[in-house]
Order: C-alpha cells, then structure tokens, then sequence
C-alpha cells in the first residue's frame, strides 16, 4: 500500500497567522495544503481567492491542493494557476463541458481533479475518470468545515479505488470533510490516497502517524 497523505484545510486555520497555520500543517505531517475556495454562490460562504494563494506561496514548497466551490471556475482557473495551485479541482454538478475544463487545467501545466457532493454517485463521473488525476469525494455537503460525514460517501471511496485498479487509471482518491478520530479508520480502510481534514486537524485532536 501506498502511503496514505494528509492534506489539512486552511478553511479551519487561523485567518489572522496564516503563516502560522501553514507551520501546524508542516509540523503536523501534512503533505498537502488544501485551499477551499467558497464563491457565495454555488455554496453560500465566500473564503479565498487568488491572492491569498499567491500570499501563502512561498511560506512552503508543500503542493496546494486547491478546491473550487465555485461556478464558471474556468473564468478563474488561469489565476488559481498563475498564483501557484498544484492541483487545481472543480466540481462535477455546475459544470457542463467537464472534459473542456480539465483540458484547460492541463495546458497550465497543473493536475486537475474532479469532485462530487454527497449525492453524486460515482457513475456521474465515470467517463472522465480516465483524464483526471484526483477525484475529491466529499463526504458533507460542500461550504462549511466542522460537520458530520455522511457514512454513505464511504463506499464510494472503494468504488473509485477498485474502477481505477481494474482500469489503470492514474487518479488519487481523495475525502473531504467530517474526518476525526472516529471516521478515520472507516475512510482509511477504503485504501484511498488522500485525506482532507480542517477542524479536527486544527483544533490539534487528529490522531495521524506522520
Ligand atoms: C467543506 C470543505 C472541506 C472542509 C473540511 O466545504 O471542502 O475541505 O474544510 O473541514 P472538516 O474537516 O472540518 O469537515
Ligand atoms: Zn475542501
């Protein structure tokens, strides 16, 4: 098995020491950064935009993991890209032309993920699976930190590990949202690649073997 990485959200961070936050995380054993990027309408907070990525960038050279809760992202992907987001995913319920927008991740030169909300099934996304390289599962429903999984989402992280070694795909499986002590090691043994975490991960309870 792979190792499995950690990538806190800075949703959960404090806003005023965002270079502190970004310490916790490297302290932490967090091997990405995930960046939750709220537009006020296709969920209802407003959080990060560009700059602010552009701001943290030099603070670490851990890859940003950057997560549009957007519409129309790719009128902004080129800025996330420009201010140095790594992986760059949108999400799969407002978005028409899905192979056109990770095309347009790839020609900036930075991986593109796909996301699904809770009631996405895996069958939605099953004819770009062969041109992504993350699929984000959330497991709550999309803008806000600190609420409870949503133990279905589970079983969706097993169906996109076992399509993707039947298939040779190249994606990391990835879960966003709900994870402490007491989720974990139901999402652990689904055999995943990554795991998002903003509040348990924060408030500094996460139990995670570095
Ligand atoms: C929710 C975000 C998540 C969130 C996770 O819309 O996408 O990344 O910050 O936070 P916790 O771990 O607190 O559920
Ligand atoms: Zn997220």
């Amino acid at each position: 098995m792979e190792k499995i990485l950690l990538a806190p959200s800075i949703l959960s961070a404090d806003f005023a020491n965002l270079s502190t936050s970004i310490d916790k995380i490297k302290r932490g054993g967090g091997n990405w950064v995930h960046i939750d990027v709220m537009d006020g309408s296709f969920v209802p907070d407003i959080t990060i935009g560009p700059l602010v990525v552009k701001a943290i960038r030099p603070l670490t050279d851990l890859p940003f993991d950057v997560h549009l809760m957007i519409d129309h992202p790719d009128r902004i992907i080129p800025r996330f890209a420009e201010a140095g987001a790594d992986y760059i995913t949108f999400h799969w319920e407002n978005v028409i032309h899905h192979h056109r927008v990770v095309q347009q991740i790839h020609s900036l030169g930075k991986k593109a993920g796909i996301s699904i909300v809770p009631s996405t099934p895996v069958s939605a996304i099953k004819e770009i699976l062969p041109y992504v390289d993350l699929v984000l599962v959330m497991s709550v429903n999309p803008g806000f930190g600190g609420q409870k999984l949503i133990p279905s989402c589970i079983n969706k992280l097993t169906e996109l590990v076992s399509i993707k070694n039947e298939n040779n795909y190249d994606y990391f499986v990835s879960v966003d949202g709900g994870i402490n002590n007491e989720t974990l090691p139901s999402v652990l043994a689904t055999d995943l690649d990554v795991v998002v975490s903003g509040s348990s991960f924060f408030s500094g309870n996460l139990k995670w073997e570095k």
